[in-house]
């Protein structure tokens, strides 16, 4: 965070702590290696914004290219402030990025807006307007409504993971993203009011998601646009993108313990496969099927201590080593079988239940153990 150059003014006769007057909006713009468009992109903001609405504009930029000089000559003829922040990291991507913009903004109003020209200007003062009027937290512009449409994403690959990606979010999160039929939208407008930023953990491109789920805008609307082809260059967008919006939906449904819970038996569930497997190839080689249970559950802690670390804690690894770390999750795992046989002893012997319910009782008892101890034992400090 400290890497952050501040903010340097496009025309350096404008006062740099110029404040938008009420009634204005901050349009933020993540850039990375966007020099061809955003020459074109203050052309449009400039024939479409300042007569309807006051506004600023801040470039946050993780370029390699000449990004920042092309916005700094262009905004000279500008009649609105620009600034541009470069980061010299680009801590949390494209998310990371809007939400240092929003920092940066001085106006009631935050539009985000892409910097390839896919998203339109002219919609900047309605997507406001309509906040101010149905005195909402949040306004995505969709294009998903009657009047919108993705004309530009290219290709019918892109169209299926968007659909996909797009049905996955709302299936996770059907409470938060009630009345929002484009969670995924780029282009949307926010009250700075409405924004928990100490809060918020940007992970990547789904910066809206990210707001309306951990920020919780009260009100919500939508109003409808057509998503435009890219003018220049390609989208930044990656595979290595996808594996963080996964990262990044893990992160947001695990926010409560509870949640947490159900993951981890869900990845305790998947450990059947790998214990399974190795337990019939040991006994296929002859080892005697006891020793083979004890090693081939090996098999599935291994595997769910890998996915543990992936999806659930990935942040909280840094408490510990990761020597530290296995072995306390496999002493954890491993205390669980052997904790569980006396205890179905003890409560069928001093409680006098059946065999069955005991063991279906003992099985919960030692899973919520695990979890509360994998929690406080291997993730905390
Ligand atoms: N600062 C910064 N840092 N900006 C970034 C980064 C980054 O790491 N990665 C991308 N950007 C900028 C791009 O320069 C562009 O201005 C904007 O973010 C969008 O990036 P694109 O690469 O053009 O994204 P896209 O067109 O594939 O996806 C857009 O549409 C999707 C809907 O189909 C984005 O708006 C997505 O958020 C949206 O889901
Ligand atoms: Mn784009």
């Amino acid at each position: 965070q400290e890497s952050i150059v501040p903010g340097e003014l496009g025309d350096p006769t404008l006062d740099p702590v110029q404040v938008p007057e009420p009634g204005a909006v901050t349009i933020v713009v993540p850039t990375f290696n966007e020099s061809a468009n955003v020459r074109r992109l203050l052309h449009q903001i400039t024939e479409s914004v300042p007569a309807r609405l006051p506004c600023e504009v801040v470039f946050v930029d993780d370029s390699t290219d000449d990004t920042p000089d092309v916005v700094r000559e262009a905004a000279r003829d500008c009649p609105f402030p620009v600034t541009v922040l470069h980061r010299e990291e680009a801590v949390g991507g494209l998310g990371g990025a809007v939400v240092e913009g929003i920092r940066a903004a001085s106006s009631d109003w935050v539009v985000v807006m892409d910097g390839d020209c896919q998203h339109p200007p002219s919609l900047v003062p309605e997507l406001v307007a309509t906040g101010e009027r149905a005195n909402a937290g949040l306004v995505v512009a969709s294009r998903y409504i009657k009047g919108g449409s993705r004309a530009g994403l290219a290709g019918s690959y892109r169209v299926a993971v968007s659909r996909g990606a797009t049905w996955l979010t709302k299936a996770l999160f059907p409470r938060r993203l009630h009345g929002i039929s484009d969670p995924m939208s780029g282009f949307f407008a926010i009250r700075r009011g409405a924004v928990t930023a100490d809060a918020l953990k940007p992970l990547g491109y789904k910066i809206l998601l990210e707001l309306a789920v951990r920020s919780r805008p009260r009100t919500v609307t939508e109003v409808p646009f057509v998503f435009q082809d890219r003018f220049a260059g390609e989208s930044k967008s990656s595979a290595q993108e996808g594996m963080r919006f996964l990262r990044h939906l893990a992160g947001l449904r695990t926010r409560s313990p509870l949640a947490r819970m159900v993951v981890f038996g869900l990845i305790g569930l998947t450990g059947f496969v790998p214990n399974l497997v190795a337990l019939s190839a040991l006994t296929e080689a002859g080892l005697h099927y006891l020793p083979a249970e004890i090693v081939a559950n090996q098999f599935g802690v291994a595997w769910n201590f890998l996915l543990i670390e992936r999806l659930l804690f990935r942040e909280r690894r840094r408490h510990r080593h990761w020597a530290d770390r296995t072995a306390r999750f496999a002493l954890l795992a491993n205390a669980d079988l052997v904790l569980r046989l006396p205890l179905i002893a003890l409560l069928v012997g001093r409680f006098g239940m059946a065999a069955l319910p005991a063991t279906a009782l003992a099985l919960v008892i030692t899973f919520v153990l695990r979890f509360v101890g994998t929690e406080a034992l291997v993730y905390l400090p």
